[in-house]
């Protein structure tokens, strides 16, 4: 596994791959990997020859009063996880090599980046679109790897490969859980062991949203009160939302008569988390 840090070194070793007709996956992330990250790896190992990983905290997507300073960066670790897991070439690039002093061109996706997380987080997709457009940009890449956990990111990035003709496929893969059903996220480090116990209720109201929706209930506000009660219950009370949405446009749905996106934002002590699960309805009986 070769592991380079400048954007010359990036696109010479891809370049090399391309001489060498090898199809290019990419996975971007921002380290602190564990199996949810691993699993795109897996996934681009499955469908491309050549895959390439890249770990990048990107400041650009975090504001002034968030977490950047604090994100965990195992390095070593990481670069362990992905030697045994088989990626081909990670980039591990400094701010300075991704922003450059006079840098001035930033993507701003539109619509589909305002409500959920950009609501709460107004520059983050703006971050999150300028760093993924350089990433596809310099790796090239037939096909690039994102997970449903942070779904609005994927419609950011599906909009703006379409809107600005990027060539790659934006592939989606499943969320991973734990046993219990937490969600893996690298922010689970920051929860104590009580956090931890309280951030269930999480995975458990979207369990019991995608329940009560397959079981027939098309009232979204009755969903909603049960999945707020399910939060309530465990003591959750920093909630920035929890909404079911169509799961194109993100809209409020108050009728459920199709595919539904339920997603809950919220903060466990001082950890912000999100999670969200697709819900198929049953068919009318
Ligand atoms: P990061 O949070 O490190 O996540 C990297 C990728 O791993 C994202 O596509 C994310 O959705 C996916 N992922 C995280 N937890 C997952 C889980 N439990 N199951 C499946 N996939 C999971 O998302 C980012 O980084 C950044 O915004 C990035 C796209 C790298 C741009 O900076």
């Amino acid at each position: 596994m070769e592991v380079v840090s400048t954007t010359g070194e990036l696109r010479t070793a891809v370049a090399a791959a391309r001489r060498a007709n090898k199809s290019v996956g990419l996975v971007p992330t921002m380290g602190a990997l564990h199996e949810g990250h691993l699993s795109l790896v897996d996934a681009s190992r499955a469908e491309c020859a050549w895959t390439v990983v890249t770990i990048f905290v990107n400041p650009l997507q975090f504001a002034a009063n968030e977490d950047l300073s604090n994100y965990p960066r195992p390095i070593g670790d990481d670069l362990a996880k992905l030697r045994l897991r088989g990626a081909d070439l990670v980039f591990t690039p400094t701010d300075d090599e991704m922003y450059r002093i006079a840098h001035g061109t930033f993507v701003d996706v539109g619509v589909v980046a305002r409500p959920l997380e950009g609501a709460f987080r107004p520059s983050h997709f703006r971050g999150v679109a300028t760093i993924v457009l350089k990433l596809l940009n310099l790796a090239s890449a037939d096909r690039a790897y994102f997970g449903q956990k942070d779904f609005q990111q994927t419609l950011v990035v599906k909009r703006m490969v379409a809107d600005l003709n990027v060539s790659v496929e934006i592939r989606v893969c499943p969320t991973v859980r734990e046993a219990d059903g937490l969600a893996l996220s690298s922010r689970n480090a920051y929860l104590s062991p009580d956090e931890r116990r309280q951030a269930l209720a999480i995975s458990r109201s979207l369990r019991e949203a995608k329940a009560m929706v397959t079981g027939g209930e098309r009232n979204a506000a009755s969903v909603l009160v049960r999945m707020r009660a399910i939060l309530a219950e465990a003591g959750i009370t920093q909630i920035d939302y929890v909404v079911l949405a169509d799961p194109e446009t993100l809209e409020n749905q108050s009728k459920i008569s199709g595919p539904t996106l339920a997603a809950i934002a919220a903060r466990i002590g001082s950890t912000r988390l999100i999670d969200n699960e697709l819900i198929e309805p049953s068919p009318e009986p």
